[in-house]
Protein backbone atom coordinates (compact mmCIF):
# COMPACT_ATOMS: atom_id res chain seq x y z
CA UNK A 1 0.00 0.00 0.00
CA UNK A 2 1.40 3.41 -0.98
CA UNK A 3 2.12 6.06 1.63
CA UNK A 4 -0.90 7.95 0.17
CA UNK A 5 -3.56 5.58 -0.42
CA UNK A 6 -2.63 4.42 3.30
CA UNK A 7 -3.17 7.74 4.22
CA UNK A 8 -6.35 8.12 2.83
CA UNK A 9 -7.97 4.41 4.26
CA UNK A 10 -6.81 6.14 7.59
CA UNK A 11 -8.86 9.37 6.68
CA UNK A 12 -11.78 7.33 6.05
CA UNK A 13 -11.17 4.48 9.01
CA UNK A 14 -11.36 7.83 11.21
CA UNK A 15 -14.44 9.47 9.55
CA UNK A 16 -16.37 6.11 9.52
CA UNK A 17 -15.81 5.80 13.23
CA UNK A 18 -16.10 9.21 14.82
CA UNK A 19 -17.75 11.21 12.45
CA UNK A 20 -20.29 9.94 9.89
CA UNK A 21 -21.87 13.83 9.61
CA UNK A 22 -18.06 15.02 8.88
CA UNK A 23 -17.95 11.75 5.80
CA UNK A 24 -20.72 14.12 4.11
CA UNK A 25 -18.20 17.11 3.71
CA UNK A 26 -15.12 15.81 3.43
CA UNK A 27 -16.35 12.66 0.83
CA UNK A 28 -19.13 13.64 -1.05
CA UNK A 29 -20.10 17.00 -2.34
CA UNK A 30 -23.61 17.23 -1.96
CA UNK A 31 -25.66 19.62 -4.48
CA UNK A 32 -26.79 23.13 -3.15
CA UNK A 33 -30.51 22.47 -2.28
CA UNK A 34 -32.90 25.61 -3.77
CA UNK A 35 -35.17 27.62 -1.18
CA UNK A 36 -37.81 24.78 0.28
CA UNK A 37 -40.87 26.34 -1.49
CA UNK A 38 -38.82 25.96 -4.41
CA UNK A 39 -37.44 22.00 -3.96
CA UNK A 40 -39.21 19.79 -6.93
CA UNK A 41 -40.10 22.93 -8.65
CA UNK A 42 -39.36 22.59 -12.85
CA UNK A 43 -39.08 24.79 -15.98
CA UNK A 44 -40.23 22.69 -18.80
CA UNK A 45 -39.05 24.18 -22.55
CA UNK A 46 -38.52 21.61 -24.74
CA UNK A 47 -40.36 23.58 -27.50
CA UNK A 48 -42.02 26.33 -25.52
CA UNK A 49 -39.33 29.85 -25.57
CA UNK A 50 -38.69 28.24 -29.66
CA UNK A 51 -42.27 28.97 -30.49
CA UNK A 52 -42.68 32.34 -28.63
CA UNK A 53 -44.54 31.12 -25.26
CA UNK A 54 -42.47 31.49 -21.94
CA UNK A 55 -41.17 28.17 -19.99
CA UNK A 56 -44.36 26.12 -17.88
CA UNK A 57 -43.34 26.62 -14.73
CA UNK A 58 -44.47 23.46 -12.57
CA UNK A 59 -44.34 22.76 -9.00
CA UNK A 60 -44.19 18.79 -7.78
CA UNK A 61 -45.42 19.98 -4.11
CA UNK A 62 -48.75 21.43 -4.81
CA UNK A 63 -49.33 18.51 -7.14
CA UNK A 64 -48.26 15.72 -5.04
CA UNK A 65 -50.49 16.85 -1.81
CA UNK A 66 -53.76 16.36 -4.85
CA UNK A 67 -51.65 13.09 -6.95
CA UNK A 68 -49.24 9.90 -6.25
CA UNK A 69 -46.26 10.01 -8.84
CA UNK A 70 -47.62 7.24 -9.95
CA UNK A 71 -50.73 9.70 -11.51
CA UNK A 72 -48.57 11.50 -13.79
CA UNK A 73 -45.69 9.24 -14.28
CA UNK A 74 -47.42 6.05 -14.71
CA UNK A 75 -50.85 6.52 -15.56
CA UNK A 76 -50.04 9.81 -17.64
CA UNK A 77 -46.75 8.35 -19.05
CA UNK A 78 -44.71 11.72 -18.21
CA UNK A 79 -41.09 10.52 -17.93
CA UNK A 80 -39.25 11.37 -14.57
CA UNK A 81 -37.15 13.78 -16.47
CA UNK A 82 -37.37 17.51 -17.57
CA UNK A 83 -38.40 18.24 -21.22
CA UNK A 84 -37.91 14.86 -22.10
CA UNK A 85 -41.68 14.20 -23.02
CA UNK A 86 -43.09 15.56 -25.78
CA UNK A 87 -45.94 17.25 -24.83
CA UNK A 88 -47.35 19.65 -27.44
CA UNK A 89 -50.54 22.31 -26.17
CA UNK A 90 -53.03 20.48 -28.55
CA UNK A 91 -52.24 17.33 -26.36
CA UNK A 92 -53.34 19.36 -23.63
CA UNK A 93 -56.63 20.71 -25.29
CA UNK A 94 -57.36 16.73 -26.11
CA UNK A 95 -57.02 15.79 -22.22
CA UNK A 96 -54.10 14.34 -22.44
CA UNK A 97 -50.24 15.26 -20.44
CA UNK A 98 -51.57 17.88 -18.41
CA UNK A 99 -54.86 18.31 -19.61
CA UNK A 100 -56.14 15.02 -18.06
CA UNK A 101 -56.87 16.91 -15.18
CA UNK A 102 -56.62 20.97 -16.69
CA UNK A 103 -59.77 20.29 -18.45
CA UNK A 104 -61.97 22.94 -16.59
CA UNK A 105 -63.13 20.13 -14.40
CA UNK A 106 -59.97 19.30 -11.95
CA UNK A 107 -58.37 22.15 -12.66
CA UNK A 108 -58.20 25.19 -14.80
CA UNK A 109 -58.45 24.52 -18.39
CA UNK A 110 -55.73 26.19 -21.09
CA UNK A 111 -57.93 28.29 -22.40
CA UNK A 112 -57.75 32.51 -21.17
CA UNK A 113 -55.14 30.99 -18.63
CA UNK A 114 -52.07 30.59 -20.49
CA UNK A 115 -50.36 32.21 -18.52
CA UNK A 116 -50.77 30.24 -15.45
CA UNK A 117 -48.42 27.88 -17.25
CA UNK A 118 -46.53 30.24 -19.31
CA UNK A 119 -44.68 32.22 -16.98
CA UNK A 120 -41.19 31.38 -16.57
CA UNK A 121 -41.19 31.71 -13.35
CA UNK A 122 -39.20 28.75 -11.28
CA UNK A 123 -40.79 30.46 -8.30
CA UNK A 124 -44.49 30.57 -9.39
CA UNK A 125 -47.09 30.47 -6.21
CA UNK A 126 -44.31 29.95 -4.21
CA UNK A 127 -45.73 32.79 -1.95
CA UNK A 128 -48.57 30.06 -0.54
CA UNK A 129 -45.73 27.68 0.47
CA UNK A 130 -45.10 29.31 4.02
CA UNK A 131 -48.90 28.94 4.56
CA UNK A 132 -49.07 25.43 3.42
CA UNK A 133 -46.56 23.92 5.29
CA UNK A 134 -46.92 25.90 8.51
CA UNK A 135 -48.80 22.73 10.71
CA UNK A 136 -46.75 20.47 8.85
CA UNK A 137 -44.59 18.01 10.01
CA UNK A 138 -40.97 19.17 9.99
CA UNK A 139 -38.02 17.72 8.01
CA UNK A 140 -34.48 19.05 7.35
CA UNK A 141 -33.61 19.42 4.03
CA UNK A 142 -35.70 19.38 0.74
CA UNK A 143 -39.41 20.82 1.17
CA UNK A 144 -38.62 21.21 5.11
CA UNK A 145 -41.55 18.82 5.41
CA UNK A 146 -41.80 14.89 6.21
CA UNK A 147 -44.10 13.75 3.50
CA UNK A 148 -43.73 9.69 4.95
CA UNK A 149 -45.02 11.27 8.54
CA UNK A 150 -47.84 13.64 6.17
CA UNK A 151 -49.13 10.37 4.86
CA UNK A 152 -49.47 8.28 7.94
CA UNK A 153 -50.91 11.23 9.42
CA UNK A 154 -53.84 11.38 6.70
CA UNK A 155 -52.77 15.19 6.39
CA UNK A 156 -52.27 14.60 2.62
CA UNK A 157 -54.39 12.21 0.82
CA UNK A 158 -53.39 12.05 -2.78
CA UNK A 159 -55.00 10.48 -5.42
CA UNK A 160 -53.93 6.77 -6.91
CA UNK A 161 -55.47 6.89 -9.88
CA UNK A 162 -57.65 9.14 -12.24
CA UNK A 163 -59.00 6.50 -14.34
CA UNK A 164 -57.84 2.69 -14.21
CA UNK A 165 -57.43 2.03 -10.64
CA UNK A 166 -53.96 -0.15 -9.78
CA UNK A 167 -53.83 -3.44 -8.01
CA UNK A 168 -53.28 -2.85 -4.41
CA UNK A 169 -49.18 -3.72 -3.66
CA UNK A 170 -49.04 -6.49 -1.24
CA UNK A 171 -44.91 -6.95 -1.03
CA UNK A 172 -44.15 -4.33 1.88
CA UNK A 173 -41.14 -6.07 2.92
CA UNK A 174 -38.29 -3.32 4.77
CA UNK A 175 -34.61 -4.40 3.48
CA UNK A 176 -31.49 -3.81 5.24
CA UNK A 177 -28.65 -3.08 2.97
CA UNK A 178 -25.49 -3.57 4.60
CA UNK A 179 -22.98 -1.10 2.93
CA UNK A 180 -20.01 -2.56 0.94
CA UNK A 181 -17.81 -0.60 3.76
CA UNK A 182 -17.32 -1.64 7.45
CA UNK A 183 -18.43 0.40 10.21
CA UNK A 184 -21.11 2.22 7.83
CA UNK A 185 -24.64 2.03 9.48
CA UNK A 186 -26.64 0.28 6.72
CA UNK A 187 -29.26 1.98 4.45
CA UNK A 188 -32.78 0.76 5.39
CA UNK A 189 -35.22 0.44 1.98
CA UNK A 190 -38.97 0.56 3.20
CA UNK A 191 -41.23 -0.91 0.36
CA UNK A 192 -44.55 -0.09 2.39
CA UNK A 193 -44.06 3.70 2.00
CA UNK A 194 -42.66 3.93 -1.56
CA UNK A 195 -45.28 1.56 -3.00
CA UNK A 196 -48.54 4.46 -1.72
CA UNK A 197 -46.52 6.46 -4.08
CA UNK A 198 -45.23 4.66 -6.95
CA UNK A 199 -45.53 1.43 -8.65
CA UNK A 200 -42.85 -1.61 -8.90
CA UNK A 201 -41.87 -1.13 -12.24
CA UNK A 202 -41.08 2.32 -12.03
CA UNK A 203 -37.95 0.89 -9.76
CA UNK A 204 -37.95 -2.95 -11.10
CA UNK A 205 -36.28 -3.95 -13.06
CA UNK A 206 -34.81 -0.97 -14.72
CA UNK A 207 -33.38 1.04 -11.49
CA UNK A 208 -33.08 -2.03 -9.55
CA UNK A 209 -32.65 -6.22 -9.26
CA UNK A 210 -35.62 -7.72 -7.90
CA UNK A 211 -33.07 -9.56 -5.07
CA UNK A 212 -31.44 -8.13 -2.15
CA UNK A 213 -27.56 -7.17 -2.96
CA UNK A 214 -27.90 -8.30 -6.04
CA UNK A 215 -28.10 -4.68 -8.43
CA UNK A 216 -24.35 -3.91 -9.55
CA UNK A 217 -22.80 -0.77 -8.54
CA UNK A 218 -25.20 0.54 -6.29
CA UNK A 219 -23.29 2.41 -4.16
CA UNK A 220 -23.36 6.34 -2.70
CA UNK A 221 -21.05 7.95 -5.81
CA UNK A 222 -23.40 6.50 -7.97
CA UNK A 223 -26.39 7.31 -5.85
CA UNK A 224 -25.30 11.32 -5.58
CA UNK A 225 -24.75 11.31 -9.49
CA UNK A 226 -29.09 11.02 -9.78
CA UNK A 227 -29.04 7.18 -10.23
CA UNK A 228 -30.76 4.80 -7.92
CA UNK A 229 -32.05 5.92 -4.81
CA UNK A 230 -30.79 9.38 -6.10
CA UNK A 231 -33.19 9.32 -9.28
CA UNK A 232 -35.79 10.96 -6.72
CA UNK A 233 -33.95 11.68 -3.55
CA UNK A 234 -32.21 14.14 -5.32
CA UNK A 235 -34.93 16.10 -6.63
CA UNK A 236 -38.32 15.54 -5.65
CA UNK A 237 -38.31 12.95 -2.84
CA UNK A 238 -36.16 14.40 0.38
CA UNK A 239 -32.38 14.74 -1.01
CA UNK A 240 -29.31 12.76 0.02
CA UNK A 241 -28.29 15.47 2.59
CA UNK A 242 -30.24 13.67 4.79
CA UNK A 243 -27.95 10.66 5.60
CA UNK A 244 -29.91 9.10 8.87
CA UNK A 245 -33.05 8.82 7.17
CA UNK A 246 -31.56 6.47 4.82
CA UNK A 247 -28.63 5.41 7.63
CA UNK A 248 -30.77 5.52 10.70
CA UNK A 249 -27.72 4.10 13.12
CA UNK A 250 -25.78 7.73 11.63
CA UNK A 251 -28.09 9.71 14.17
CA UNK A 252 -26.04 12.75 15.01
C1 LIG B 1 -49.28 16.09 -11.61
C2 LIG B 1 -48.25 15.31 -12.24
C3 LIG B 1 -47.02 14.87 -11.49
C4 LIG B 1 -46.96 14.26 -10.25
C5 LIG B 1 -48.11 13.93 -9.31
C6 LIG B 1 -45.57 13.96 -10.02
N1 LIG B 1 -44.83 14.37 -11.07
FE1 LIG B 1 -42.81 14.19 -11.29
N2 LIG B 1 -42.87 15.23 -13.04
C7 LIG B 1 -44.02 15.65 -13.67
C8 LIG B 1 -43.69 16.32 -14.91
C9 LIG B 1 -44.67 16.96 -15.86
C10 LIG B 1 -42.27 16.27 -15.01
C11 LIG B 1 -41.43 16.80 -16.19
C12 LIG B 1 -41.56 15.83 -17.36
C13 LIG B 1 -40.86 16.30 -18.61
O1 LIG B 1 -40.58 17.51 -18.75
O2 LIG B 1 -40.58 15.45 -19.50
C14 LIG B 1 -41.79 15.58 -13.81
C15 LIG B 1 -40.44 15.33 -13.53
C16 LIG B 1 -40.00 14.58 -12.45
C17 LIG B 1 -38.61 14.31 -12.14
C18 LIG B 1 -37.39 14.92 -12.82
C19 LIG B 1 -37.11 16.23 -12.08
C20 LIG B 1 -35.82 16.91 -12.37
O3 LIG B 1 -35.60 18.02 -11.80
O4 LIG B 1 -34.99 16.39 -13.14
C21 LIG B 1 -38.59 13.48 -11.04
C22 LIG B 1 -37.39 12.90 -10.33
C23 LIG B 1 -39.97 13.26 -10.65
N3 LIG B 1 -40.79 13.95 -11.52
C24 LIG B 1 -40.36 12.48 -9.59
C25 LIG B 1 -41.64 12.48 -9.04
C26 LIG B 1 -41.98 11.84 -7.78
C27 LIG B 1 -41.04 11.06 -6.92
C28 LIG B 1 -43.31 12.11 -7.58
C29 LIG B 1 -44.17 11.71 -6.40
C30 LIG B 1 -43.68 12.10 -5.08
C31 LIG B 1 -43.79 12.89 -8.72
N4 LIG B 1 -42.75 13.10 -9.58
C32 LIG B 1 -45.10 13.32 -8.88
C33 LIG B 1 -45.31 15.47 -13.22
C34 LIG B 1 -45.67 14.93 -12.00
C1 LIG C 1 -51.81 23.46 -17.90
C2 LIG C 1 -50.65 24.12 -18.39
C3 LIG C 1 -50.71 24.85 -19.73
C4 LIG C 1 -51.59 25.83 -20.09
C5 LIG C 1 -52.71 26.43 -19.27
C6 LIG C 1 -51.21 26.23 -21.44
N1 LIG C 1 -50.12 25.50 -21.86
FE1 LIG C 1 -49.12 25.73 -23.63
N2 LIG C 1 -47.91 24.19 -23.11
C7 LIG C 1 -47.90 23.54 -21.90
C8 LIG C 1 -46.84 22.56 -21.89
C9 LIG C 1 -46.47 21.63 -20.75
C10 LIG C 1 -46.19 22.66 -23.15
C11 LIG C 1 -44.94 21.90 -23.62
C12 LIG C 1 -43.77 22.86 -23.39
C13 LIG C 1 -42.42 22.33 -23.74
O1 LIG C 1 -42.25 21.10 -23.83
O2 LIG C 1 -41.50 23.19 -23.92
C14 LIG C 1 -46.88 23.71 -23.88
C15 LIG C 1 -46.53 24.12 -25.18
C16 LIG C 1 -47.05 25.23 -25.80
C17 LIG C 1 -46.58 25.77 -27.08
C18 LIG C 1 -45.43 25.21 -27.89
C19 LIG C 1 -45.89 24.54 -29.17
C20 LIG C 1 -46.76 23.36 -28.91
O3 LIG C 1 -47.93 23.38 -29.29
O4 LIG C 1 -46.29 22.42 -28.28
C21 LIG C 1 -47.37 26.84 -27.38
C22 LIG C 1 -47.28 27.75 -28.61
C23 LIG C 1 -48.33 26.99 -26.29
N3 LIG C 1 -48.11 25.99 -25.37
C24 LIG C 1 -49.30 27.96 -26.24
C25 LIG C 1 -50.26 28.07 -25.24
C26 LIG C 1 -51.32 29.05 -25.23
C27 LIG C 1 -51.53 30.11 -26.30
C28 LIG C 1 -52.04 28.83 -24.09
C29 LIG C 1 -53.31 29.55 -23.63
C30 LIG C 1 -54.43 29.46 -24.57
C31 LIG C 1 -51.42 27.71 -23.39
N4 LIG C 1 -50.37 27.28 -24.13
C32 LIG C 1 -51.87 27.20 -22.19
C33 LIG C 1 -48.76 23.74 -20.85
C34 LIG C 1 -49.78 24.65 -20.84
C1 LIG D 1 -53.28 14.63 -12.26
C2 LIG D 1 -53.86 15.94 -12.46
C3 LIG D 1 -52.96 17.08 -12.92
C4 LIG D 1 -52.00 17.04 -13.91
C5 LIG D 1 -51.61 15.88 -14.79
C6 LIG D 1 -51.43 18.36 -13.95
N1 LIG D 1 -52.02 19.18 -13.03
FE1 LIG D 1 -51.54 21.14 -12.65
N2 LIG D 1 -52.94 21.20 -11.18
C7 LIG D 1 -53.82 20.18 -10.86
C8 LIG D 1 -54.72 20.64 -9.81
C9 LIG D 1 -55.87 19.82 -9.20
C10 LIG D 1 -54.34 21.97 -9.50
C11 LIG D 1 -54.98 22.90 -8.46
C12 LIG D 1 -56.34 23.39 -8.90
C13 LIG D 1 -56.29 24.55 -9.81
O1 LIG D 1 -55.41 25.42 -9.63
O2 LIG D 1 -57.14 24.63 -10.74
C14 LIG D 1 -53.22 22.29 -10.38
C15 LIG D 1 -52.56 23.50 -10.38
C16 LIG D 1 -51.59 23.89 -11.29
C17 LIG D 1 -50.97 25.19 -11.36
C18 LIG D 1 -51.30 26.38 -10.47
C19 LIG D 1 -50.25 26.67 -9.48
C20 LIG D 1 -50.10 25.59 -8.50
O3 LIG D 1 -49.04 24.97 -8.54
O4 LIG D 1 -51.04 25.37 -7.71
C21 LIG D 1 -50.07 25.16 -12.40
C22 LIG D 1 -49.15 26.26 -12.87
C23 LIG D 1 -50.14 23.83 -12.98
N3 LIG D 1 -51.07 23.08 -12.29
C24 LIG D 1 -49.39 23.41 -14.06
C25 LIG D 1 -49.43 22.13 -14.59
C26 LIG D 1 -48.63 21.71 -15.74
C27 LIG D 1 -47.68 22.59 -16.52
C28 LIG D 1 -48.92 20.39 -15.96
C29 LIG D 1 -48.35 19.46 -17.00
C30 LIG D 1 -46.91 19.49 -17.15
C31 LIG D 1 -49.89 20.00 -14.94
N4 LIG D 1 -50.17 21.07 -14.14
C32 LIG D 1 -50.41 18.72 -14.81
C33 LIG D 1 -53.85 18.93 -11.43
C34 LIG D 1 -52.99 18.45 -12.39
C1 LIG E 1 -38.68 2.93 -5.01
C2 LIG E 1 -38.11 1.74 -5.59
C3 LIG E 1 -38.79 0.41 -5.39
C4 LIG E 1 -40.11 0.10 -5.58
C5 LIG E 1 -41.25 1.03 -5.99
C6 LIG E 1 -40.24 -1.32 -5.36
N1 LIG E 1 -39.03 -1.85 -5.02
FE1 LIG E 1 -38.62 -3.83 -4.67
N2 LIG E 1 -36.68 -3.38 -4.25
C7 LIG E 1 -36.12 -2.12 -4.31
C8 LIG E 1 -34.73 -2.19 -3.91
C9 LIG E 1 -33.77 -1.00 -3.78
C10 LIG E 1 -34.45 -3.56 -3.65
C11 LIG E 1 -33.09 -4.14 -3.26
C12 LIG E 1 -32.20 -4.27 -4.48
C13 LIG E 1 -30.76 -4.62 -4.15
O1 LIG E 1 -30.37 -4.60 -2.96
O2 LIG E 1 -29.98 -4.89 -5.10
C14 LIG E 1 -35.71 -4.28 -3.87
C15 LIG E 1 -35.87 -5.66 -3.71
C16 LIG E 1 -37.05 -6.34 -3.93
C17 LIG E 1 -37.21 -7.77 -3.73
C18 LIG E 1 -36.16 -8.73 -3.19
C19 LIG E 1 -36.23 -8.75 -1.69
C20 LIG E 1 -35.18 -9.66 -1.06
O3 LIG E 1 -35.27 -9.81 0.18
O4 LIG E 1 -34.25 -10.12 -1.75
C21 LIG E 1 -38.49 -8.08 -4.10
C22 LIG E 1 -39.16 -9.45 -4.08
C23 LIG E 1 -39.14 -6.83 -4.50
N3 LIG E 1 -38.23 -5.79 -4.38
C24 LIG E 1 -40.44 -6.74 -4.95
C25 LIG E 1 -41.11 -5.54 -5.19
C26 LIG E 1 -42.53 -5.45 -5.51
C27 LIG E 1 -43.48 -6.63 -5.68
C28 LIG E 1 -42.81 -4.12 -5.63
C29 LIG E 1 -44.17 -3.45 -5.87
C30 LIG E 1 -45.20 -3.79 -4.90
C31 LIG E 1 -41.57 -3.39 -5.40
N4 LIG E 1 -40.56 -4.29 -5.13
C32 LIG E 1 -41.44 -2.01 -5.47
C33 LIG E 1 -36.77 -0.96 -4.70
C34 LIG E 1 -38.11 -0.84 -5.03
C1 LIG F 1 -39.05 6.32 -7.72
C2 LIG F 1 -38.68 7.29 -6.71
C3 LIG F 1 -37.89 6.81 -5.50
C4 LIG F 1 -36.76 6.00 -5.48
C5 LIG F 1 -36.02 5.40 -6.66
C6 LIG F 1 -36.41 5.84 -4.09
N1 LIG F 1 -37.29 6.55 -3.30
FE1 LIG F 1 -37.25 6.64 -1.24
N2 LIG F 1 -38.94 7.79 -1.26
C7 LIG F 1 -39.57 8.25 -2.39
C8 LIG F 1 -40.69 9.10 -1.99
C9 LIG F 1 -41.63 9.84 -2.92
C10 LIG F 1 -40.71 9.10 -0.57
C11 LIG F 1 -41.68 9.86 0.35
C12 LIG F 1 -40.94 10.93 1.15
C13 LIG F 1 -40.49 12.16 0.37
O1 LIG F 1 -41.00 12.41 -0.74
O2 LIG F 1 -39.60 12.92 0.87
C14 LIG F 1 -39.59 8.25 -0.14
C15 LIG F 1 -39.29 7.99 1.18
C16 LIG F 1 -38.19 7.27 1.61
C17 LIG F 1 -37.85 7.01 3.01
C18 LIG F 1 -38.61 7.52 4.23
C19 LIG F 1 -39.59 6.51 4.75
C20 LIG F 1 -40.23 6.96 6.06
O3 LIG F 1 -41.01 6.19 6.58
O4 LIG F 1 -39.95 8.08 6.52
C21 LIG F 1 -36.68 6.28 3.01
C22 LIG F 1 -35.92 5.77 4.21
C23 LIG F 1 -36.31 6.09 1.62
N3 LIG F 1 -37.24 6.69 0.81
C24 LIG F 1 -35.17 5.40 1.22
C25 LIG F 1 -34.86 5.11 -0.11
C26 LIG F 1 -33.70 4.33 -0.50
C27 LIG F 1 -32.65 3.76 0.43
C28 LIG F 1 -33.74 4.24 -1.86
C29 LIG F 1 -32.80 3.50 -2.77
C30 LIG F 1 -32.59 2.10 -2.43
C31 LIG F 1 -34.94 4.97 -2.31
N4 LIG F 1 -35.58 5.47 -1.22
C32 LIG F 1 -35.34 5.10 -3.64
C33 LIG F 1 -39.24 7.98 -3.70
C34 LIG F 1 -38.20 7.17 -4.12
C1 LIG G 1 -31.90 8.00 -0.10
C2 LIG G 1 -31.14 7.14 0.80
C3 LIG G 1 -29.73 7.50 1.21
C4 LIG G 1 -29.29 8.69 1.74
C5 LIG G 1 -30.11 9.96 2.00
C6 LIG G 1 -27.90 8.50 2.06
N1 LIG G 1 -27.50 7.23 1.72
FE1 LIG G 1 -25.61 6.43 1.97
N2 LIG G 1 -26.23 4.71 1.07
C7 LIG G 1 -27.51 4.45 0.64
C8 LIG G 1 -27.52 3.14 0.00
C9 LIG G 1 -28.73 2.46 -0.60
C10 LIG G 1 -26.19 2.65 0.07
C11 LIG G 1 -25.65 1.34 -0.51
C12 LIG G 1 -26.03 0.15 0.25
C13 LIG G 1 -25.63 -1.10 -0.53
O1 LIG G 1 -24.44 -1.22 -0.90
O2 LIG G 1 -26.50 -1.94 -0.76
C14 LIG G 1 -25.40 3.64 0.78
C15 LIG G 1 -24.04 3.50 1.08
C16 LIG G 1 -23.31 4.42 1.82
C17 LIG G 1 -21.91 4.27 2.18
C18 LIG G 1 -21.04 3.06 1.87
C19 LIG G 1 -20.20 3.30 0.65
C20 LIG G 1 -20.94 3.11 -0.63
O3 LIG G 1 -20.73 3.94 -1.54
O4 LIG G 1 -21.72 2.16 -0.77
C21 LIG G 1 -21.55 5.40 2.86
C22 LIG G 1 -20.17 5.74 3.41
C23 LIG G 1 -22.71 6.26 2.94
N3 LIG G 1 -23.77 5.65 2.29
C24 LIG G 1 -22.75 7.49 3.54
C25 LIG G 1 -23.81 8.39 3.47
C26 LIG G 1 -23.75 9.76 3.95
C27 LIG G 1 -22.56 10.40 4.66
C28 LIG G 1 -24.96 10.32 3.69
C29 LIG G 1 -25.41 11.76 3.91
C30 LIG G 1 -24.60 12.75 3.23
C31 LIG G 1 -25.78 9.30 3.02
N4 LIG G 1 -25.04 8.15 2.90
C32 LIG G 1 -27.09 9.50 2.60
C33 LIG G 1 -28.62 5.27 0.76
C34 LIG G 1 -28.60 6.58 1.21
Amino acid sequence: MSYRTGAISLLLFVIAVFSVKAASAVVYSLPELPEPSRYGNILIDRTATAHGVKAVSFSHWTHRTRFTCRVCHEELEFDMAVGVTEIGCDDIKDGRYCGACHNGKLAFKPEGNCVYCHNGDIDFRGEDFPAFSQDLPPDEFGNQIDWSEMMRRGQVQPRRYLNEKPPVATFDKSLTLEAAWGRIPPAVFPHKEHNQWVDCDTCHPDLFNIKKKTTEHFSMDRILKGEFCGYCHMKVAFPMNACERCHPGMKR
